[in-house]
């Protein structure tokens, strides 16, 4: 069959792991697919950076990244490069074209996911974004197609790696934040610059994902009640341990009849509850539904490699769905319910 054709907008820690993917899994995903996975260009800030090791024809690199996404033969845009702009235009563009769209971009997403969401029903397109939230964890799939005969009552999650690493340090080894915050850089579990994971940013913007999803409406990062945990001590993980307690950062997603509240903040949490085992830079999101009950989901929610596992599985469902002619399942935010700031009954 004829190839399905890939535009890869971004060659970080993310994309250039999707194209190692792309490369080693080959094979499979041809079978998988029915047909052959081709990338017709990466678009990259800079030519010339070191990316020798890549098994890529040099010659598919561009700066210009709205001609490739333009391109007659381009059938998948998939982006990993983050961001509002000019990400917004790119996907918009590729949307409103009729392609469809991988994309990691929570922050995007939390922010302004109406108008990629708009776009989409514009040009008939499709929009995956697994990645965007919990990293390598099948999650929203899960949420947007098994639980869609269900009712989802609560989201409560562990998702960002960052700071469930420092907190797990602080919690193991009775350290202070900074002194945790210090290893984690050094582990490069933490940024250079550390503010949206510490500060609660990267969080919330996930949990506005989660709950627009789970709850069937548009929350925006906006939102989102948000506290960081650059304010927990050693002396508070000493007294929830007394107290046979762990301190997570959580985001919680709680439904009412009519109403939806959603926050970020450090919370003490049983040692018995299932999120309280949830160590190192690992991810997990406990979803409550009606008639299933409590599920867990766990795994590696940030790095190159399992984030790009999510991407792949995107690009698979995006192929596939293309060929046949088939649509994905689409957005249904169709519930009117009001997004009430936590104290407010
Ligand atoms: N900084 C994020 C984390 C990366 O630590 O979880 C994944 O979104």
């Amino acid at each position: 069959a004829k190839p399905v054709r890939l535009a890869l907008l971004g060659c970080g820690t993310v994309g250039t792991e999707v194209v190692r993917l792309l490369h080693e899994q080959a094979e499979d995903l041809t079978a998988r697919i029915g047909a052959p996975l081709e990338l017709a260009g990466i678009a990259v800030r800079r030519l010339g950076r070191e990316r020798g090791d890549l098994p890529v024809d040099p010659a598919l690199f561009t700066t210009d990244a709205l001609g490739l996404i333009k391109r007659d033969d381009v059938d998948v845009v998939i982006e990993v490069v983050g961001g509002i702009e000019p990400a917004r235009t790119w996907l918009v563009e590729a949307l409103r074209a009729g392609k469809s769209v991988v994309t990691a971009n929570k922050a995007l997403l939390a922010e302004d996911g109406g108008t990629l969401h708009d776009a989409a029903a514009e040009g008939n397109a499709d929009l995956y974004y697994e990645a965007s939230v919990a990293g390598a964890i099948p999650l929203l799939r899960p949420m947007r197609e098994s639980l869609h005969g269900d009712r989802v009552t609560a989201v409560t999650g562990i998702v960002n790696g960052t700071t469930n690493f420092i907190l797990s340090s602080m919690a193991s080894t009775g350290a202070g934040f900074n002194e945790a915050l210090e290893e984690a850089t050094e582990l490069g579990y933490a940024e250079a610059d550390p503010t949206a994971d510490v500060e609660g940013f990267d969080a919330a913007a996930k949990a506005a994902i989660l709950a627009s999803l789970a709850f069937h409406t548009r929350v925006t990062a906006a939102d989102v009640f948000r506290e960081g945990m650059t304010g927990v001590t050693a002396g508070d993980m000493a007294s929830a341990k007394e107290m046979g307690c762990t301190i997570k950062l959580l985001c919680i997603a709680q439904r009412t009849a009519d109403s939806v509240s959603v926050r970020v903040h450090p919370a003490m949490i049983p040692l018995s509850h299932p999120l309280a085992g949830v160590g190192d830079a690992f991810n997990a999101v406990f979803v409550e539904a009606e008639a299933a009950g409590p599920l867990m989901f766990y795994g590696r929610g940030a790095g190159g490699r399992p984030t790009a596992s999510a991407v792949l599985g995107d690009i698979v469902a995006a192929a596939r769905n293309k060929l046949t002619g088939t649509r994905a399942p689409s957005e249904s935010n169709y519930a009117e319910l009001t997004v009430r700031p936590i104290g407010e009954s």
